[in-house]
């Protein structure tokens, strides 16, 4: 069974999902643990009403990283899980190599925006205050660099001309929603190739 680790800080509404398209399309594929730094995460609160293993690892010595040490301790639980692939779902501190180190090439995220525009962030409120016409969500491969590594997918947003930050957000997450548990099952399935920084699905 391939198993994913699934990190989050905040209400985990992309945890839901994936966990949602998992069942729904009876993928071979375990959400192993979730690991989160902040006590008061969603995340916490989905991975109990879902039955997955989860644990709570904060830092107490930084607020946008971790330490050595707590970088150390997420990686022991996620290959004590035997995770295979590590999933970054809003967790709000950056990854070092620690983590990237022992899970190279098996560490994605998903930003806010079409990236490159609008690292960082509420990258949706840069993208409001811009002017841009469209913006969206990617997922992408990490790398050592905030927001960098080599785009899997991406989806449109238009912006309207009523948008707030939170309306916009909001029509982001759905496609968030969408293309999250997409990559998921392309990279569980073997479906991806990597030349430098273009990945290619393969059928
Ligand atoms: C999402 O907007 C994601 O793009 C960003 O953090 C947010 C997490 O949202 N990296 P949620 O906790 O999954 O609802």
């Amino acid at each position: 069974m391939f198993t994913i680790g699934l990190l989050a800080s905040g209400k985990g509404s992309n945890i839901q999902a994936i966990i949602e398209y998992i069942k729904t399309e009876g993928l071979s594929i375990k959400p192993g643990v979730v690991l989160t730094d902040n006590p008061s995460s969603g995340a916490l609160e989905i991975a109990k009403r879902e039955g997955i293993e989860h644990h709570c690892i904060p830092e107490k010595k930084y607020k946008t990283i971790l330490s050595q040490k707590t970088e150390k301790e997420y990686v022991r639980v996620l290959k004590e899980y035997k995770v295979d692939l590590v999933c970054l779902a809003g967790f709000m501190r950056v990854i070092k190599e620690e983590l990237l180190g022992s899970f190279t090439g098996r560490t994605i995220n998903i930003h806010p925006s079409l990236l490159p525009a609008f690292p960082g962030l509420e990258a949706w409120k840069q993208a409001l205050n811009y002017g841009v016409k469209f913006t969206g969500c990617t997922t992408h491969f990490v790398e050592a660099d905030i927001d960098s590594g080599p785009i899997i997918l991406q989806a449109v947003v238009p912006v309207l001309k009523d948008d707030t930050p939170e309306t916009l957000h909001k029509r982001i997450q759905e496609k968030e929603h969408i293309i999250y548990p997409l990559t998921i099952k392309l990279i569980a399935e073997g479906k991806l190739s990597i030349s430098g920084r273009k990945v290619y699905i393969t059928s």
